[in-house]
């Protein structure tokens, strides 16, 4: 079945959805993103992603093409029509169409932006046996550009890091920087050593995570440390827990790095709780 997705001001189908071969999202990755898990037809952390959003457009002087009341309402719609009841909203915004290809910036009165949203449905998403088991990482090295702080679709790297673990047999990689972790592919990276919470702090490194500052905030609820510090992998071998924030996983233990095995190699105590608070409170928050 065709999904329902958003162009510009209208609901189509997906295989009548179009996006000019001049658009700048296409030929400069010039645009950004968001994802938004859905869980039980509800949105989860609406108005943490609509705020990061205003924040990644106004850092590349880009206008909102709409409000946040109409991005809620497109969102719901879009769960509606497609009767998403767990899964993801995609939206994508690009400096449009200057009808050429030009490096310089078109003028935003003239050039209007794009707007794209679409669904991915994951039936069961918040229930993966991978937080069981927890999922396995590689490091390597961190190359992206200095301005992780924006959610750009410029995702080269991040998906050749991806494949990366692909071929190394694993789940996914954990980027480095002057020996220290920045983040994972796409989620942030923790590790956990005598009860301490170890993340990086945020800066322009490493992407503002909304599932990041949740958690966090719960495990400051919950009387549990946190440290923002950088960390090196091999504090990161040593260390008794590790897991992932991100809206598509949540909280993620990891139980291996680079082959070495992270504490008894099962997901730990505190990742596991982690995860459950925030399911637990994101889903009574839901909109
Ligand atoms: N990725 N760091 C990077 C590089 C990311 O791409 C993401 C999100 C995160 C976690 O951010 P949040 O908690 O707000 O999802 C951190 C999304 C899920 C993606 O690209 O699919």
């Amino acid at each position: 079945m065709s999904r329902t997705v958003y162009v510009n001001g209208a609901y189509v189908a997906e295989e009548d959805a179009m996006v000019s071969v001049f658009d700048r999202g296409f030929l400069m990755a010039d645009g950004v993103y968001e994802v938004t898990s859905v869980l039980g037809g509800k949105l989860i952390d609406f108005a943490g992603h609509a705020a990061r959003l205003e924040r990644s457009l106004q850092e590349l002087e880009m206008a909102a093409p709409v409000s946040d009341a109409e991005l809620l309402a497109i969102h719901r719609e879009l769960v509606a029509r497609n009767a998403v009841v767990d899964g993801m909203v995609y939206l994508q915004i690009t400096r449009g169409n200057p009808g050429d290809r030009d490096f310089a910036w078109p003028d935003p009165a003239l050039v209007p932006s794009t707007l794209v949203l679409f669904t991915q449905s994951k039936p069961g998403m918040a229930d993966t046996p991978q937080a069981k088991t927890g999922i396995r990482v590689i490091s390597i090295d961190d190359i992206r550009w200095g301005r992780r702080d924006i959610k750009t679709v410029q995702l080269l790297y991040p998906s050749m890091g991806k494949m990366m673990a692909k071929a190394a047999g694993v789940d996914d990689a954990w980027l480095v920087e002057d020996g220290f972790v920045t983040e994972g592919t796409s989620n942030n990276a923790y590790i956990v050593k005598g009860g301490q919470i170890i993340t990086r702090q945020l800066g322009t490194d490493i992407l503002h995570g909304i599932t990041r500052a949740a958690v966090l905030r719960f495990a400051r609820e919950a009387q549990m440390e946190v440290v923002e510090r950088p960390f090196a992998v091999a504090e990161a071998k040593a260390a008794d827990e590790a897991f992932i924030t991100s809206a598509s996983a949540f909280v993620m233990p990891v139980v291996e790095i680079d082959g070495t095995q992270i504490g008894p190699g099962k997901p730990g105590r505190i990742a596991t709780r982690l995860r459950e608070i925030y399911l637990e409170e994101a889903r009574k928050a839901a909109v």
